[in-house]
């Protein structure tokens, strides 16, 4: 498929548009250029609402700029692609990836991380590697993309090593999950942290992020997965994705037991691995010295308020605990989505499972409520309704 009517011309569509911090979305219709060189426009059809999406939009992040398009969890297929493009086209099913790849650069040749500084210093700008934006609204005025994704669009543009083609035979509703949330607890339990079978894990944060570094720890085969929450509701996803145990630190504990005190008694002296799901800092510092000394590794996924900082005695890390972090569970767009999407064919990565509820594009301000309503894990947004 190739040459669709919209080549090379800007196409009018509906787009949730993010004007002033702590302010609601305004679906609009908006105008978006063609992709230029080394640019991918996609239709997108899903998207989903992330915490960062409302980190953003609350205006605590230093960086986010307005008026802007945010979304960053989204799945949709190609359009159509600038110059040069070599690595999707026309028709092409795709997820767009916050974490680029670009397999050129120190970071990409490393083998270390999945850190690429290809496009990391315009993403950060909300402009296009060109230094300039895709998005006008009817006004005229320009609009800044965001994560290099800006998925909350009918039609977006994005650099052509911020995007991959999957398996078309995945439904798109379902594996836009994989562009955030669910890639990223799974692969930091897999990737990140490496658990291994017989390890015990405790994670904090029964979000999204949490509950897929549960089932991470659990097709490793731990031996004990203990989830930590304060929201009673989320017990009943312990089980459902594969803990063993479940503490609400708010009423589970003895009288002046603290939680890392419990977590220390459970498991005979501290947990191999431990995850910060939350982005509280208090939760990070209980999450490492809760590790068994000697070996246990602690990961941090949450994140904090631009202001705040760690701390812990340094004699945690001296006696051998590890303090570390992950972004985007340390995986590779580009080259390892594809492992991830035939794991969910399979079966052996649950990916529907997260989707807790389902609503139509223009009810968009309501998927960021949802975000805060008691069980909810993740709204999907359908784009063509
Ligand atoms: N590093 C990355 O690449 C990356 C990617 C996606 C999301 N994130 C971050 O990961 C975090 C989790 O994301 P999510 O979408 O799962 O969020 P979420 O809001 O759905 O889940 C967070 C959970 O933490 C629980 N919680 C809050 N305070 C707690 C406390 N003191 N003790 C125990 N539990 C507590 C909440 O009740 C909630 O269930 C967020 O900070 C998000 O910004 C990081
Ligand atoms: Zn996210
Ligand atoms: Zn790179």
């Amino acid at each position: 498929m190739s040459g669709a009517a919209t080549e090379g011309k800007s196409i009018t569509c509906v787009a949730a548009v993010a004007y002033e911090a702590g302010k609601p979305l305004t679906v609009e219709e908006i105008t978006v250029e063609a992709p230029r060189a080394h640019e991918v426009r996609i239709k997108i059809e899903y998207t989903a609402v992330c915490h960062t999406d409302a980190y953003t939009l609350s205006g605590v992040d230093p960086e986010g700029a307005f008026p802007s398009i945010l979304g960053h969890e989204g799945a949709g297929i190609v359009e159509s692609v600038g110059e040069g493009v070599t690595n999707v086209k026309p028709g092409d099913h795709v997820i767009a990836l916050y974490t680029a790849e670009c397999q050129k650069c120190k970071f990409c040749k490393s083998g270390k991380t999945n850190l690429c500084s290809s496009v990391r210093a315009t993403q950060g700008k909300g402009v296009m590697p060109d230094g300039t934006s895709r998005f006008k609204n009817q006004k005229g005025e320009e609009l800044k993309h965001f994560m290099g994704c800006s998925t909350f669009s009918q039609y977006t543009v994005v650099a052509d090593v911020s995007v991959v083609a999957v398996d078309p035979s995945a439904p798109l509703e379902s594996i836009c999950l994989l562009g955030c949330g669910v890639t990223t607890g799974y692969g930091a339990a897999t990737k990140t942290a490496n658990v291994q079978k017989g390890d015990t894990v405790a994670v904090f944060g029964a979000g999204t992020v949490g509950l897929s570094v549960i089932q991470g720890a659990k097709v490793r085969g731990a031996s004990r997965i203990i989830l930590v929450d304060i929201n009673d509701q989320k017990r009943k996803y312990g089980n459902e994705f594969g803990a063993t145990d479940f503490i609400n630190p708010k009423s589970d504990l003895k009288d002046g037991q603290t939680i890392v005190e419990k977590l220390i008694e459970m498991t005979d002296g501290g947990l191999d691995y431990t995850f910060d799901c939350t982005g509280n800092t208090k939760v990070m510092r209980d999450a490492l010295e809760a590790c068994h000394k000697g070996w246990g590794t602690s990961v941090i996924i949450g994140v904090a308020a631009a202001e705040e900082e760690i701390s812990t005695r340094p004699f945690q890390l001296v006696t051998g605990r590890v303090w570390k972090g992950s972004a985007f569970g340390g995986i590779k767009g580009r080259s390892e989505m594809g492992g991830l999407i035939e794991d969910y064919k399979k079966g052996t990565l649950k990916v529907d499972e997260f989707i807790t509820n389902e609503r139509p594009f223009t009810e968009i301000n309501k998927a960021f409520e949802d975000l805060h309503a008691g069980d909810c894990l993740r709204t999907v947004l359908d784009l063509k309704k």
